[in-house]
């Protein structure tokens, strides 16, 4: 008698521990999620205007960047986009055709730079796109934004790479972003994939640091996957002080005095002291560092 009930306990233990397994599997089975690969989403939209696109040698995207650019907006289906770093325009055509369809769409591009090469790709190749299109060039983000104004849900950064520029070009635009936006970075990997010296690391230190959902193109590489994007996580508030932190790294050019009293005004705007005590402090330690040792100076265009 005794035996029996022996071998009945064990086997309701032996029970309870199947359904307790059974039950961690369904658990664990919900919260891993799948990977979404966005250079496969939509593709035919960017076909429609990779032959013409690739005549022209205007994109300083490879294909697969393209593709994950125009898979991420055709699942996304942003409303309010902004470019920082346009040059010729290669980039803001495969924003431009990916917004074609969606209704009330509109890109508003930014590039520091005021010459006639800036954007001259969509006006000559493709001028259809113009109705959806906004371009600011001349100045930094500081002086556009609140033009441009709230709710960006969507945004492309690439412009300087080397420090501080990423990072102060998204704390431009940070304040703007809607709860959850997409951030697209170009150039994430170029510290371990271009440069001999790899002394581009703007890009990669504001990615990484930037909380939320991170996602990359398919493909073998991940450290080197050269574009990334980044599904904000809410009330990234509460992250400024942190993100501010960042400036205090080597920087590799001094940007004009111009824009480090643009950029000082805008602080005093949309952050706190904190933020702009950060600033202050990384300002004061480059400007003796990098202005006096000109070998720094690895951006020119830039800095005075
Ligand atoms: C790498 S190119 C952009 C390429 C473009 N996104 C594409 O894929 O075809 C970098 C551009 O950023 C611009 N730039 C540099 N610093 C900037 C800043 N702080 N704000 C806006 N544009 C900037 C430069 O003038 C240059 O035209």
């Amino acid at each position: 008698m005794h035996k029996i009930n022996y071998i009945t306990s064990k086997g309701i233990i032996f029970l309870l521990l199947l359904f307790f397994d059974l039950c961690l599997n369904i658990l664990f089975k919900n919260d891993s999620k799948e990977k979404i690969y966005f250079d496969t989403f939509e593709v035919y939209k960017l076909n429609e205007i990779k032959q013409k696109l690739s005549n022209t040698n205007c994109c300083q995207m490879w294909a697969n960047q393209k593709e994950f650019l125009n898979g991420i907006i055709r699942k996304f289906k942003p409303k309010k986009i902004v470019e920082l770093g346009v040059y010729s325009g290669g980039s803001s055509i495969i924003i431009l055709n990916a917004i074609d369809d969606i209704k009330d769409s509109k890109l508003y591009s930014i590039d520091l730079d005021s010459g006639d090469f800036v954007g001259e790709c969509v006006n000559k190749y493709f001028p259809e796109f113009n109705k959806n299109w906004k371009l600011f060039k001349g100045n930094i983000s500081t002086e556009y934004i609140e033009t441009i104004g709230n709710n960006i849900d969507f945004a492309l950064i690439d412009t300087a790479h080397f420090e501080p520029g990423e990072i102060m070009d998204f704390l431009m635009i940070l304040p703007f972003l809607k709860e959850e936006a997409i951030i697209i970075f170009h150039d994430i990997a170029n510290q371990i994939t271009v440069s001999i010296e790899r002394n581009e690391w703007a890009p990669y230190i504001i990615f990484n640091a930037i909380r939320g959902e991170k996602y990359l193109p398919s493909g073998k590489y991940i450290l080197k996957q050269d574009i990334g994007a980044i599904k904000l996580e809410k009330n990234q508030k509460k992250y400024y002080h942190d993100y501010f932190r960042l400036l205090g790294g080597e920087w590799q050019y001094f940007p004009k005095e111009i824009h480090i009293k643009l950029f000082t005004n805008f602080i005093k705007k949309y952050y706190d002291d904190e933020c702009l005590i950060m600033f202050e402090e990384a300002v004061t330690f480059n400007r003796k560092f990098v202005k006096m040792n000109p070998k720094n100076i690895l951006y020119r265009i830039n800095s005075d």
